[in-house]
């Protein structure tokens, strides 16, 4: 099967998560369906075919002076309300009972923190990140959205993930392939027992991983979006170390653009290492989380059911849930 899957990700469909194709029915509770991080979506590498809006552009409209990358990122692969849908089904299918605590690793702007407050008012959470500035204008931001009282229930930490030491939690999370940033098994197997220690008993660690065979091309996808254009930007792939350089531009009708957004110096991790680590770092089960196929289209249905098997597609989109 040659189809992308991938509903959710950095870039679009079922290729690499826009966590946006929402709208998953009643999933089951052994399903699970959300979407997570983001990921590009297949097409050769053809960067000078740039879709520049044939309408003229308004006044007020985005561009790239007037707009704010960090809003434009969550706008475009940020999808916190199913990734919080995801892991409840989840831990309540595997621990029967609600989770209440989470750490949200990597968290930049906290966007699930936020949503974890706010679903229950016992819910709490511990946000870390390495950069102050993210954290502080996840500060301003969460601030319009979220009451007083949910933002109390966040605590906010800037610490290296693998070093940080607190208080047990039912879940750590850490989503868009963050610790992809982790290069060698030694350090993904450091940062994996680090969240290990920061479970309960029975607490739950849940990531999301991308690949596909698109994955390890030089190769850009586009998504227009709501007054602009969000271009995921696979640069540089090295077969030999598996490191990956990419990034994500914006473009605006105006034909202004802002390049190199963000930019991802990465080690694709396969599924089978990753757990690999998982089970190193002491984990006692991971189950992978493969989403489901759309007859029509061939493409991913937002659908993700735990799963031994999956299909050699040009991208996809999975969850990891390891049980501590
Ligand atoms: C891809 S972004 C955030 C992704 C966000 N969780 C999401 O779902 O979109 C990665 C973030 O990880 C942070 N980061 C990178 N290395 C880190 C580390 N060792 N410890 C903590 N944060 C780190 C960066 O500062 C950045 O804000």
């Amino acid at each position: 099967m040659t189809a992308r899957k991938s509903s959710r990700s950095r870039s679009s469909s079922r290729t690499r998560g826009t966590k946006e194709s929402a709208a998953r029915g009643p999933a089951s509770d052994a399903e699970s369906s959300a979407e997570p991080g983001g990921k590009p979506a297949a097409r050769n590498k053809r960067r000078s075919r740039r879709r520049r809006s044939e309408r003229k552009p308004r006044r007020g409209w985005r561009n790239a002076s007037n707009s704010d990358p960090r809003e434009l990122y969550e706008l475009a692969v940020q999808s916190p309300e199913l990734e919080a849908t995801f892991i409840d089904r989840v831990f309540r299918k595997i621990r029967n009972r609600t989770p209440r605590t989470m750490r949200e690793d990597f968290a930049a702007s906290f966007a699930l923190a936020g949503e974890w407050v706010r679903r229950r008012p016992r819910n709490t959470v511990v946000a870390i990140d390495l950069d102050p500035e993210v954290l502080a204008w996840g500060q301003r931001h969460r601030a319009n959205e979220r009451s007083a009282e949910e933002l109390s229930r966040i605590r906010l930490v800037q610490s290296d993930v693998s070093r940080f030491r607190g208080p047990r939690v039912d879940v750590v999370a850490a989503f868009n392939f963050s610790y992809f940033v982790f290069k060698t098994p030694a350090q993904l197997r450091r940062y994996f027992e680090n969240a290990r220690r920061s479970l309960v008993r029975d607490g739950l660690f849940v990531i999301d991983a991308y690949g596909g065979y698109e994955s390890w091309s030089v190769m850009d996808e586009e998504r227009n979006l709501d007054g602009f254009t969000y271009v995921w930007d696979q640069a540089m792939v090295n077969p030999i170390s598996n490191e990956v350089l990419n990034h994500i531009h914006f473009r605006f009708p105006d034909g202004s653009e802002i390049k190199r957004a963000f930019t991802y110096d990465w080690r694709l991790w396969t599924l089978a290492e990753i757990r690999e680590a998982l089970a190193a770092a002491g984990f006692r089960r991971s189950t992978v989380y493969w989403e489901g196929t759309e007859r029509k289209t061939g493409g991913g249905n937002g659908v993700f059911r735990p799963s031994d098997r999956g299909e050699p597609c040009a991208g996809w989109i999975a969850y990891i849930v390891a049980e501590r």
